[in-house]
């Protein structure tokens, strides 16, 4: 069972959380429902939701898996419908659908390691770099957009948005991803203004490196060792080990809380274990 770090009172208020079937979707899901909000949990498929819906009731929550896809407008507007129906209203958004593309991956850290007859740069296709971006970028934005119109003058409105290191400066590998990642980080601040006097705050979370699923074939072989990549991960970030998810709830929860982070917009919180900001030497 979920413990939270600390509580806050979010009753009566409802949420929608993109990507709400995956790790952290999911996590986050179950942390604000504990805190009494109402979720809507979006996939793209709603049975992938079940599993996360059914922990909510099993706990005396209340929530409901609606398929939505994050980068088609009539699926969310159909969500927004139902969501509205169900429970009248919007306080918060958590746009938690992204990830990188495995395609758009270059399986070396610089052209030097090229081995012959694998991908490089060069041979990279941007159609897959393409649809990382959209994913990341417009599957922020779009939400947001079909959203966040409810949620003007909404008592707590906020939105969250999930960035990543990749924002602060690219990553080796996957450009695509770390220029998708800044550009969510950019748009969290180009929002957080526009949206400042209309009652909705809007901040992000970066989170650093975490053992989930997605990024699990870049971090671990098959047999579950640690790839050399890992290692430098480790080294990069001063407290010398990965995440545990369970680590970005508390951020997730100051960041919606309507007492304690009530003055705080534009924000976009590491939660990395210092790795943002050491540089290596
Ligand atoms: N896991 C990490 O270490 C890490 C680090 C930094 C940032 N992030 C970000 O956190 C977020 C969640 O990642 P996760 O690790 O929980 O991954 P995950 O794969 O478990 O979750 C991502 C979810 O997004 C959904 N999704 C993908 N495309 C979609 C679409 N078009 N429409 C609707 N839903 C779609 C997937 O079905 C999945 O449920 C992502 O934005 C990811 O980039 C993760």
């Amino acid at each position: 069972m979920m413990q939270l770090p600390f509580q806050i009172d979010l009753s009566g208020q409802v949420a929608v959380v993109t990507g709400g079937s995956g790790i952290i979707g999911g996590m986050f899901c179950r942390a604000l429902s504990k805190c009494g909000a109402k979720i809507a949990v979006l996939g793209r498929k709603a049975e992938n939701g079940r599993p996360v819906v059914e922990d909510i009731q099993a706990e005396g929550g209340e929530a409901v898996t609606i398929a939505a896809n994050v980068l088609d407008r009539e699926s969310l507007e159909a969500a927004k419908q139902k969501i509205l129906e169900k429970w009248g209203k919007i306080n918060i958004l958590v746009n938690c659908a992204g990830g990188a593309v495995k395609s758009a991956e270059i399986p070396q850290d610089q052209l030097a390691d090229y081995e012959e007859g694998t991908l490089n740069f060069f041979t990279t296709d941007m159609e897959n770099v393409r649809r990382e971006l959209d994913l990341n970028l417009s599957g922020t934005m779009l939400p947001t957009q079909i959203f966040g119109e409810c949620m003007i003058n909404q008592e707590n409105a906020n939105i969250i948005n999930i960035s990543s290191m990749g924002a602060y400066g690219p990553l080796t590998r996957i450009p695509g991803y770390s220029g998708a990642k800044a550009a969510v980080s950019n748009f969290t601040e180009w929002a957080a203004n526009y949206f400042a006097r209309s009652g909705i705050r809007v901040n992000a979370i970066a989170p650093g490196f975490f053992q989930t699923t997605q990024n699990h074939n870049l971090h671990f072989n098959p047999d579950g060792t640690p790839t050399p990549r890992s290692q430098k991960i480790i080294d990069s970030t001063p407290m010398r080990k990965y995440g545990e998810p369970e680590d970005l709830i508390g951020a997730l929860l100051f960041l919606v809380s309507p007492k304690g982070s009530s003055f705080v917009t534009g924000v976009v919180l590491p939660v990395d274990g210092g790795f943002h900001c050491y540089l290596g030497v």
